[in-house]
């Protein structure tokens, strides 16, 4: 592959290497260690903290979208695949509607829906936490959230399965199962978004919003606001219910370290956000400089240069993280990159870190005690770190 070839990470040598490993982390803490950056499958890899975060924080630097859209849509998916102006004017809307004090609002619901789900798990004696936690309860949240039909869950599940983890040995394969997923979403909304319209002057939800919303006085498009969605089918419902996965399945592995969480509600927080260093579930993004960016000491990335920056390996970087293969709920050095930095930075990491403080919260109430077969969990790294079985008994 050269470096005129669109690089897919999916198929790229380090995911394949770690692709099914419990832990990634010993693989990427390495890499961090003693590659500072090398060229893989025609892309510069970058592992390390600080030269990623000055990457993604330079002006001349694009995000995803630097080489045109991809996911199975033809447009460019917003705001992942926009930069510069046109991505922060779509930022300065989006961002409200997802920011912390709005998400709090939800937290009840979250609890109450947490409970039943942990509930049925308790009554029946055991279950999969991945089944029957991870997937519905960030999943139901999202899409009430968002005021998308909660009864098509399932569709949404096989359209997310379909561009994030589609089948294919190429490049060529994988773009053609995306599209095909991707059509089937685009079919659906051609006839959901004009039924929602009729609602959307009273509806209180993400997309009547985004409905009435302006810019310069002019109502989003309809083709925009298909842009906004089709990433949020993907980017809201699988990332939560990847990092639940992994965080009730590493905390069911230290049954020690769960029980200093239930002895200490306070620690639950930081310790959210350690694991979320951890454990993050995203492996890797693409970024796209427009210009020679100078990292220091003598490593520059050319302009033109397809970049896959590796925020799982900055998160265990041992140039930056004190001791990063030690999970430790009291560190000081707490930034982690497991939803980016810079402009594109997740948009829903409020909701994430609610999401999983409330399940762990009534997990903790619960089923204090319950216990993993920890010789049956199964990890897939590929495009997004998720436990995909967890079974427990109670
Ligand atoms: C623990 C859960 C989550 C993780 C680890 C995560 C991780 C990430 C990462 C790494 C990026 C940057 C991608 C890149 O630039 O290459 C990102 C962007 C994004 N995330 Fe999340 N995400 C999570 C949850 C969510 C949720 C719940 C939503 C729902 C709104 C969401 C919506 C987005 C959007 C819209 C972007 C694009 C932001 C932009 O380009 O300006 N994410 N996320």
């Amino acid at each position: 592959m050269d470096t005129t070839t669109r690089f897919d990470p999916r198929i790229s040598g380090l995911s394949q290497q770690v692709k099914d490993l419990a832990n990634p982390q010993e693989v990427y803490s390495a890499k961090a260690r003693d590659v500072r950056a090398e060229h893989i499958d025609g892309a510069l890899h970058l592992y390390r903290h600080e030269d990623i975060l000055a990457l993604n924080k330079h002006p001349d630097v694009l995000g995803n979208g630097g080489r045109g859209g991809s996911f199975g849509h033809d447009a460019r998916l917003i705001p992942l695949e926009i930069d510069g102006p046109d991505h922060r004017k779509w930022r300065r809307l989006l961002d409200p509607m997802f920011a912390p004090r709005q998400m709090m609002r939800l937290e009840s619901q979250i609890r109450d829906l947490s409970r039943e789900l942990i509930g049925t798990v308790r009554e029946a004696g055991g279950g999969d936490l991945h089944d029957a936690l991870a997937v519905p309860l960030p999943c139901q949240t999202f899409l009430g959230l968002i005021g998308a039909p909660v009864e098509d869950l399932d569709f949404f599940l096989e359209f997310k399965e379909g561009v994030l983890h589609p089948k294919g040995a190429t490049t060529e394969e994988i773009d053609a199962n995306m599209a095909l997923a991707g059509a089937k979403l685009l079919e659906y909304f051609d006839g959901f978004l004009k039924d929602k319209r009729k609602t959307a002057d009273k509806d209180e939800d993400v997309i009547a919003e985004l409905m009435r919303a302006e810019f310069d006085g002019e109502p989003i498009s309809e083709m925009d606001l298909i842009n906004v969605l089709f990433l949020f089918m993907f980017a809201g419902l699988d990332t939560v219910t990847a990092s639940m996965s992994c965080l009730v399945a590493w905390l069911g592995k230290n049954p020690g370290r769960r029980a200093e969480l239930i002895a200490d509600p306070d620690l639950l927080r930081p310790a959210i956000e350690e694991l979320l260093r951890y454990e993050g579930p995203v492996p890797s993004g693409m970024r796209y400089p427009e210009t020679d960016v100078d990292l220091g000491e003598g490593l520059i990335v050319a302009a033109g240069e397809q970049v896959n920056a590796f925020w799982a390996a900055a998160n265990v970087d041992p140039t930056y993280h004190v001791d990063p293969l030690t999970v430790d709920f009291h560190r000081e050095k707490t930034s982690h990159m497991t939803f980016a930095a810079g402009p594109h930075r997740c948009l829903g990491s409020h909701l994430a870190r609610l999401e999983l403080k409330v399940a762990l919260e009534e997990l903790f109430a619960m089923v204090p005690d319950f216990t993993v077969d920890t010789s049956n969990l199964r990890y897939d790294n590929v495009a997004v770190r998720t436990v995909t079985s967890i079974p427990v008994t109670v």
